[in-house]
C-alpha cells in the first residue's frame, strides 16, 4: 500500500474518532435532559396526595364559611363569603372528580381537632367579623407563599395538563379569596392598616 493510500485511511479513521466523540457528547447531552426531565415531574402518588389533601380543605373551607356566614353580622362580608364559600365547594368537587378520573379514591381526612377548631373559630359570635377576618389576614398575609406548593406541583406536571391546569385555575380563585379577605379586612379593621 501507498504512503498517500495510508495517509487517506489515517485521515478517515481521526474523521470517524471525532464524529464518534460527537455522537457521543450528544447521547450524554440527551440523557442528562431525559433524566432531568423523569426527576422533574410530578409523580402520580404526589398528584393524588396532593388532590386528596386540597380536596379535604377546601371541603372545610366551604362547611366552615358556611358556619361564618350563618352568624356574619357585617353584609358586605356575608355578600363576600357567599362567593368565596361557592367557590370552596366548587374546588372541593372539581378535585374529587380529577382525582377519582385519575382512578383513586378520596380517603384524607383532616384530623379531627383541627376541623373542630375551624368550625369553632369561624362560627364563634364572641368574634367580630372584622376580628375574624384580621386573624385570617395575618395568618395567610401573603398569597403567593401560601399557593406556592400547588403551583409548584401544577408545574411539575406538564404530562398532565388537564390537573395542571385546573389547579393553576383553582390558584387563581384562591388568589381572589385571599385579596378580597385582606380588602375587607383593612376596610373593617383601619386601626390595623
Ligand atoms: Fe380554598
Amino acid at each position: 500500500m501507498s504512503e498517500a493510500a495510508l495517509e487517506r485511511i489515517e485521515q478517515g479513521i481521526n474523521t470517524l474518532a471525532a464524529q464518534q466523540e460527537a455522537i457521543c457528547e450528544r447521547l450524554q447531552a440527551l440523557e442528562d435532559r431525559v433524566s432531568k426531565a423523569v426527576s422533574g415531574a410530578a409523580s402520580r402518588d404526589e398528584v393524588i396526595q396532593l388532590l386528596d389533601g386540597f380536596r379535604a380543605g377546601e371541603a372545610l373551607g366551604e362547611a366552615s364559611i358556611g358556619a361564618w356566614i350563618e352568624v356574619c353580622t357585617t353584609d358586605c362580608v356575608r355578600g363576600a363569603l357567599r362567593t368565596i364559600q361557592q367557590r370552596e365547594g366548587m374546588h372541593a368537587r372539581l378535585l374529587e372528580q380529577r382525582l377519582r378520573e385519575l382512578g383513586a379514591q378520596p380517603t384524607f381526612e383532616i384530623p379531627a381537632a383541627d376541623v373542630e377548631k375551624a368550625m369553632k373559630g369561624l362560627s364563634s359570635t364572641e368574634k367580630s367579623d372584622a376580628q375574624k377576618l384580621l386573624e385570617f389576614s395575618q395568618r395567610y398575609p401573603d398569597a403567593d407563599v401560601l399557593l406556592k406548593p400547588i403551583c409548584d406541583v401544577a408545574d411539575r406536571l406538564d404530562h398532565d395538563q388537564e390537573t395542571q391546569w385546573l389547579l393553576r385555575s383553582i390558584v387563581q380563585d384562591e388568589r381572589s379569596t385571599v385579596a378580597l379577605v385582606h380588602e375587607a379586612c383593612a376596610m373593617l379593621n383601619p386601626q390595623a392598616a
